[in-house]
């Protein structure tokens, strides 16, 4: 008998969005519902060149996060964690943005700037309209190419409100 694969929805949730992307062989997930698995959530830190932290206290801070948003390559049996971005805030009225990131060999294709639309839109699901974020130097005009407002020194903090 045939082996039935699960469908996008089983793996990604009612939420989940396609990407658009160069090669159509490649079909990339933007999900918010699929859990996150934390040592492939590692793994996608150490390829941004970020430092490690510990995994307990990883795991808090994801419980604790309001929105976690996983950009998944996928594969039926076996998504693969390529980009992600998660938020804090009260739920209602503010949100900050951390941890985005997209794997080097997945950059460059506009997924980040879809990652970053898909937050915004969760977020804004929630009513919520003032979104700030503290972007490293050399990424900052990344977020202001998007219409992020950045802070008078235009070093680090961006901030976005809902038209
Ligand atoms: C920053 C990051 C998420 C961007 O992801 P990406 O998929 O490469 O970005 P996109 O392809 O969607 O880029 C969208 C646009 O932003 C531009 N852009 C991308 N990275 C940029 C940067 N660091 N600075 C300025 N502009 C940038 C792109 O050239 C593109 O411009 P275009 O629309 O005119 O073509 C990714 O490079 C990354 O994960 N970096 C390492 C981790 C990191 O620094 N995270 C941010 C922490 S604040």
């Amino acid at each position: 008998m045939p082996e039935t694969l699960p469908l996008m929805t089983d793996l990604y949730g009612s939420g989940h969005r396609l990407c658009t992307t160069p090669n159509p062989s490649l079909e990339l997930v933007l999900s918010q519902e699929r859990p996150i698995d934390l040592i492939e959530l590692e793994a996608l830190c150490d390829a941004v060149g970020w430092s490690r932290r510990p995994l307990r206290r990883v795991r808090k801070a994801l419980q604790h996060s309001l929105l976690q948003v996983g950009l998944w390559r996928h594969d039926a049996r076996l998504p693969r964690l390529v980009g992600f971005a998660r938020c804090t805030g009260d739920g209602v009225v503010e949100a900050t943005v951390w941890d985005v990131a997209v794997h080097p060999r997945y950059q460059g294709a506009g997924l980040g700037k879809e990652l970053m639309d898909y937050v915004l839109e969760q977020l804004r699901g929630m009513g919520i309209d003032r979104v700030s974020l503290f972007a490293d130097p050399d990424v900052v005009g990344f977020y202001a190419a998007q219409g992020w407002e950045l802070e008078p020194l235009q070093r680090r903090c961006a901030f976005w409100y809902a038209p």
